[in-house]
């Protein structure tokens, strides 16, 4: 039997969050958005094809996967064998090595591994830049795993100018991962980032903020600035969840220990340990600090956030082939 093709990537956390689409069938957002992808929670995915079935089969950690999760992943493969002139039916399976679905970017690193795995699969040849096009259309921040360390994604306006890259600075902070619940979401963040769109007073003054805090920021990453990047990172994510706050009915991922862990990082801050803090769709915390504080930030929060688990990451690699 066909062994397949094997890639992995790696999740990435937003310092200026991707959060709203202006287009969503082909998934083009309202603003530029900048990453760092992590070296932790990698996803691995195999695609091999299958020229007998009438349909792809799709498993997620060993589980069959149904519904609008499948459909995602056929959809995504429509696209892909649409590029590739083929029809062939796929076997898809996928393995993530973090929660799923917590705000941990595991669509992100999925989509960035499974388009690695079925352009090879199918025979395509992709630049960088389109492999991040096509991720994108999977899910947006998914166009961002394609890169190591960090990518800026360009929010562009149609296909072809909507894509990331890399930006090749040598700042290199810890994240410590402050996980404080690791149930899926209750609302998806395309949902979410709809509603917000649609219906929140806050979003289009959050959109251009945005804009400013991206270009203060890649100046900050340039010097290596972290006290300036955090203060960045931290308000950028705390706007972003402001104007889902203020969308009708209101969306809300930060719960009491969320606020929590808000609360230690700003004594740290207060003792002179630079730590700073963002969150995505769902309740767990992202903190930047030097690595020679990682250990102090991580035990701060386990100390006191009650049932607070952590993980250090660094700068990880863009998405890899597995060459077997
Ligand atoms: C809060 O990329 O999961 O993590 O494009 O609808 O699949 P879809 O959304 P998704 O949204 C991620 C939003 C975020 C911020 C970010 O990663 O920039």
């Amino acid at each position: 039997a066909d062994p397949g093709v094997t890639a992995v990537a790696y999740p990435n956390i937003a310092l200026i969050k991707y959060w709203g689409k202006r287009d969503e069938h082909q998934a083009i957002p309202w603003a530029d958005s900048l990453s760092i992808t992590l070296d932790v929670f990698p996803t691995t995915t195999t695609v091999c094809l299958d020229s007998a079935a009438e349909a792809d089969r799709v498993t997620f950690g060993g589980t069959p996967a149904r519904g609008a999760a499948s459909r995602r992943v056929a959809a995504f493969l429509d696209l892909v064998r649409k590029h590739a002139g083929r029809s062939e039916s796929a076997v898809v399976s996928t393995r993530n090595a973090g929660p799923t679905g917590a705000g941990l970017a595991s669509s992100a690193s999925g989509f960035a591994a499974l388009a690695r795995a079925a352009v090879a699969a199918y025979g395509l040849e992709l630049d960088a830049a389109d492999l991040s096009r096509l991720a994108r259309r999977g899910s947006g921040s998914a166009a961002r795993s394609i890169f190591g360390g960090f990518a800026l994604w360009h929010a562009g306006e149609d296909d072809h100018s909507s894509y990331a890259e890399r930006v090749d600075v040598e700042f290199d902070p810890a994240v410590v991962i402050a996980l404080v619940d690791g149930a899926p979401k209750r609302i998806s963040s395309r949902a979410a980032m709809r509603r917000t769109v649609e219906t929140s007073p806050l979003y289009r003054s959050w959109i251009e903020s945005s804009r400013a805090d991206l270009a203060e920021m890649t100046e900050a990453l340039a010097r290596n600035d972290l006290a300036v990047v955090g203060e960045i990172a931290e308000r950028n994510a705390l706007g972003m969840h402001a104007t889902m706050l203020a969308a009708r009915p209101a969306v809300r991922y930060l719960t009491a220990p969320t606020l929590g862990v808000l609360d230690s990082v700003a004594v740290l801050r207060s003792e002179n340990v630079p730590a700073y803090a963002t969150m995505d769709a769902g309740p767990n915390v992202k903190v930047l600090c030097r690595p020679g504080d990682a250990d102090q930030v991580a035990l701060r929060m386990r100390e006191t956030v009650p049932c607070c688990s952590t993980v250090i990451a660094r700068r990880g690699p863009g998405v890899t082939l597995r060459i077997e």
